[in-house]
């Protein structure tokens, strides 16, 4: 059996457009922009790729985009100074502080100084409890994305046996409680569970967020089951050449397409869905911020 390719390069696409739609709405009818501000600290050459995409995409959806690039030895006052500024920033409805920051910087509370309503990664602790009780949060990118694409893939969740792999506050717990919200038998392995291989065997949906190339292997998926890889690992690939380096996932590609229903493929899966759900984070927080109806479809 073949399993079908989940594309989310074109999902994120119907995303950024449906985005866009709604920014559409929100400037004509009340002239309103959405604004997304995403703050850098250091150069983290690949976080400077991934802040460049994020303004590009931004702006392309019609939203306001304000990069704050601060010198990676910016102390921890400065920076909260400069949240707090834009906390209190009407033009702001989202905000973005890019991780991993320098390490004398103290992640938590910098994230835990961003206003809760502005907070579109969702890290806040205030959006942790409210997603954890089941209400209206901001809900984290990455792990958003991947419920869009397993509910437009198998329509309701209700029932179903879901693995998640990987305990990270930003995808493993987050997908787990979004699934559990979707009516879900969620377990959460990590590298401590006893026989991963026999979980993942009763799953009818799999999701990888570990980042161990290539580890689930198609002996660990069901006959039919639904596979989310959110792994991005570089490899060494010397068929491609002496030197030369590839993508993979979390997932052994070809064995696990081999028996599952469905399956995302790295590159070209998950990986667009974090920056488009970033945009639709922002209008959501931007509709609520104005007590207006939020976007359909874009969010949890
Ligand atoms: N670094 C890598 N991914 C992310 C993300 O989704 N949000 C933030 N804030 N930093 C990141």
């Amino acid at each position: 059996m073949g399993a079908s390719i989940i594309d989310g390069k074109a999902f994120a696409a119907t995303v950024r457009e449906k985005v866009a739609t709604h920014v559409a709405r929100l400037k004509a009818d009340h002239g309103i922009t959405p604004g997304l501000a995403v703050v850098l600290v250091g150069e983290d050459p690949a976080s400077e790729v991934y802040v460049r995409n994020k303004g590009k995409q931004t702006i392309e959806v019609g939203m306001n985009s304000y990069e704050h690039k601060l010198d990676a030895t910016t102390g921890q006052e400065d920076l909260l100074a400069l949240i707090d500024k834009l906390n209190n920033d009407p033009a702001v409805h989202g905000i973005l502080c890019q991780l991993p920051l320098p390490d004398h910087l103290d992640e938590d509370l910098v994230i835990n100084a961003i206003a809760p309503e502005k907070d579109v990664d969702g890290f806040h602790i205030s959006n942790v409890g409210l997603l954890g009780t089941g209400q209206k949060s901001m809900v984290p990118c990455t792990p958003l994305g991947c419920l869009m694409m397993l509910r437009d893939h198998l329509g309701s969740l209700s029932g179903m046996n879901a693995v998640v792999i990987g305990r990270s506050n930003i995808v493993g717990k987050p997908m787990a409680n979004l699934l559990l919200k979707d009516s879900c038998t969620v377990t959460i392995a990590h590298s401590r569970t006893k026989d991963i291989e026999a979980l993942c065997r009763g799953a009818d949906i799999v999701v990888a967020a570990v980042g161990r190339p290539e580890m689930v292997n198609g002996d660990w998926i069901r006959e039919g089951a639904t596979v989310i890889d959110v792994g991005i690992n570089r490899i060494p690939a010397p068929e491609k050449g002496e030197g030369k380096m590839k993508l993979v996932g979390d997932v052994d590609f070809a064995s696990a397409a081999a028996k599952a229903g469905a399956i995302t493929p790295v590159p070209g899966g998950v990986g667009p869905m974090t920056i488009a759900c970033l945009l639709a984070n922002t209008v959501t927080a931007c509709s609520r911020a104005n007590g207006l109806e939020e976007p359909e479809g874009l969010t949890a």
